[in-house]
C-alpha cells in the first residue's frame, strides 16, 4: 500500500463476484424462448430466489404463445418489463396488462391459477421474471398483488451520470419503491450509468444478491479487486455492506436485486415450491381437485 492510499474502514465490505452465470437458453409456457439465469444447472437457487428468467425478441414466434392458463402455490412470481406489453389474468378475475417499466409482484401464496400472455403481436417483448421464495409460515397466505406502471416506479437522478429505478426497498438518496411488506425484504434497482459513472450502494450484510447487465459493461470493484461483467450476464455477489460498480465506456445498464435469504428446505416441483414432498403432494392434490 503506497502512503497515499485511502484508509480500509474495516466495517465497509464491498461485495465482489463469486460467480458468473452464463444462462440456459430454454423454452417454457406454450413455446416462449427464454435465457434461464438462476433456476438453470449452473445456478439452481439464489436463497431466496428460485428463477430467474430473461427474455427478448422482437419475433413474435418467440413469444407469441405465452403462458397459458397454470398455477402456483408457495412463492412469488415479479414480472418486469422492458419492451412490450403482457396480460395478466387469473382464476379469481384478476386482469391487467403490465407494459414497459411496470412491474407486477405477485404473491402466489397457498395458489392461484393465471395466464400470462404477450399483449402484442409484433414488435419487441424483453423483460425479467423472477421467482422469490416465501418462509415457511406464509407458504399458505392468501394470493396478494403488487402492481405499477412505470409512472409509478420512481426514478433517482444522482447527477453524476446514475439513474436508479427503484421498484422495491430504498436506496442510500432516500428513494423508496413502491412495493412494500415482501416477507424477504428485497432491494429490485434497475440502473443505468452513463459511460464512467460510479455507483455505490449500501446493501444488507446477510442478503444474496446478484447483478444481472442488460447492456454495456460493468466492473465490480471490490478493494483490490475487480471483475468485469457484460451483457447477458448475471454475477452473484459475495456477502457484504456496499457495492461499488463503473460502468464501461458505452455505460451499463443493469438491475441489482437483493434479499434475504430463508435457510429453510426447499422441494419445488413445476409451479409449486414447499417445504416438504408431502406438501407438493397436498399442492398437486389441490390443484387437481380445482381447489387453488
Ligand atoms: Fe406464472
Amino acid at each position: 500500500m503506497t502512503s497515499d492510499a485511502p484508509p480500509i474502514d474495516p466495517d465497509i465490505r464491498y461485495r465482489k463476484i463469486d460467480r458468473v452465470i452464463p444462462g440456459q437458453p430454454t423454452s417454457d409456457g406454450a413455446g416462449v424462448r427464454l435465457t434461464r439465469y438462476i433456476g438453470s444447472q449452473s445456478l439452481s437457487e439464489l436463497d431466496p430466489f428460485l428463477l430467474l428468467d430473461f427474455f427478448e425478441s422482437d419475433n413474435p414466434d418467440d413469444y407469441l404463445a405465452g403462458f397459458p392458463s397454470h398455477p402456483h402455490r408457495g412463492f412469488e412470481t415479479v414480472t418486469y418489463l422492458l419492451a412490450g406489453k403482457m396480460r395478466h389474468q387469473d382464476s379469481a378475475g384478476h386482469n391487467g396488462v403490465i407494459e414497459a417499466g411496470g412491474v407486477q409482484w405477485m404473491t402466489a401464496g397457498r395458489g392461484i391459477v393465471h395466464s400470462e400472455m404477450p399483449e402484442q403481436e409484433n414488435g419487441r417483448l424483453a423483460g425479467f421474471q423472477l421467482w422469490v421464495n416465501l418462509p415457511a409460515t406464509e407458504k399458505y397466505c392468501e394470493p396478494a398483488y403488487h402492481e405499477y406502471p412505470q409512472s409509478q416506479v420512481p426514478v433517482e437522478k444522482r447527477g453524476d451520470g446514475v439513474v436508479i429505478r427503484v421498484i422495491t426497498g430504498h436506496t442510500s438518496g432516500g428513494i423508496s419503491g413502491p412495493v412494500s411488506g415482501i416477507a424477504t425484504r428485497p432491494l429490485y434497482l434497475d440502473v443505468a450509468l452513463s459511460p464512467g459513472a460510479q455507483l455505490k450502494e449500501s446493501t444488507d450484510e446477510q442478503h444474496a444478491a446478484f447483478i444481472f447487465v442488460i447492456q454495456g459493461q460493468v466492473d465490480v470493484i471490490a478493494d483490490q479487486e475487480r471483475s468485469t461483467l457484460v451483457a447477458a450476464q448475471l454475477g452473484v455477489l459475495s456477502e457484504g455492506n456496499r457495492v461499488q460498480f463503473n460502468a464501461g465506456g458505452s455505460g451499463s445498464r443493469f438491475l441489482l436485486v437483493a434479499a434475504q435469504p430463508l435457510n429453510e428446505p426447499i422441494v419445488r416441483y413445476g409451479p409449486f415450491v414447499m417445504n416438504t414432498r408431502a406438501q407438493i403432494e397436498q399442492a398437486v392434490r389441490d390443484f387437481n381437485s380445482g381447489r387453488f
